[in-house]
């Protein structure tokens, strides 16, 4: 039944109060549908996580606290039987130059335990640190022992980073975990997020880990329907970036579980280029 049919015969100024009530109380309620349904699906409260694939807060903060090793350390070493591949990565990084400017703003895509967090402000102490990170124990750990910032994680987007604010931008062992979709939609981010300039650093498995021995090993490892190991076409990065004003700076191959990743650097061209 209509509002109309409800009320009393009504003037037209009555009329006309009557209505700006209506469309006031559709409003409210418009609103606080909005606002239901936002909360409903916000990341951080509808428990967005994917913790449970990742290593588990505790265990790893006790693991290495009695093995008497940073948790860098202790993920490098013992948990994945890579001693000091981290910090060559990082190393290799700065050689390229990924450090020679100062860094104002860096953006990192599922960090993790933070261990090439760590290590990224310890080569360029940037003023800010953007983390978007879809397990909340580890989020929420960072936040408080490195002061980064914690942005709203939909698992897709750098939504609440603002375009072309970003000196350098990197995923480290993401997007060989997670489906080519998300993958996708956050190289479009990275690259829109990125200033002039700004460096672009991510690893994926491409042709060059997919050697037959390689696909053994994974075979071997029996993980079997998980989105990880996702491999990635090299041609396909490449491409993508170049065709987004971005070059191909360098590469190096990394260890990945029984396997292999290969990590991309790549620059925007610079505003003054
Ligand atoms: C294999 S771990 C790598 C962690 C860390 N970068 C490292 O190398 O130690 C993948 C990380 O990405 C996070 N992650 C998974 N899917 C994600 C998504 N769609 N958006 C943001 N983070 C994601 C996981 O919670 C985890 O921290």
């Amino acid at each position: 039944m209509s509002l109309e049919k409800l009320q009393p015969p009504t003037t037209h100024k009555q009329n006309y109060k009557l209505t700006r009530s209506a469309t006031w109380l559709e409003n409210v309620a418009r609103n606080a549908f909005t606002l239901f349904r936002a909360k409903l699906l916000a990341p951080r409260s509808q428990g967005f996580v994917d913790q449970e694939k990742y290593i588990s807060l505790e265990d790893t903060l006790a693991g290495a606290k009695q093995a008497g090793m940073t948790v860098e350390d202790y993920i490098d070493n013992v948990m994945s039987g890579t001693p000091g591949a981290t910090r060559r990565t990082l190393q290799w990084m700065a050689q390229i130059g990924v450090f020679d400017d100062p860094k104002s703003t860096v953006v990192e895509i599922g960090p993790g335990s933070g261990r090439y967090l760590a290590q990224t402000i310890a080569a360029c102490s940037p003023q800010r640190y953007e983390i978007y990170e879809t397990a909340v124990p580890w989020a929420k750990h960072l936040v408080t022992t490195y002061g980064v910032v914690w942005q709203p994680t939909d698992g897709v987007s750098l939504s609440a980073t603002p375009d072309a604010s970003a000196d350098l931008v990197q995923a480290h062992k993401v997007f060989n975990s997670i489906n080519f979709a998300p993958t996708c939609r956050y190289w479009s981010e990275m690259v829109r997020v990125l200033r002039p300039g700004g460096y672009c650093v991510f690893d994926i498995m491409s042709d060059a880990c997919l050697t037959p021995k390689i696909i053994q090993s994974w075979n071997d490892a029996n993980l079997n329907f998980g989105s990880y190991p996702a491999a990635m076409p090299r041609s396909a990065a490449v491409d993508y970036f170049t065709s987004r004003d971005l070059s191909l700076i360098g590469s190096l191959l990394a260890p990945l579980g029984p396997g292999m990743t290969e990590v991309l650097v790549f620059r925007k061209t610079p505003a003054d280029a």
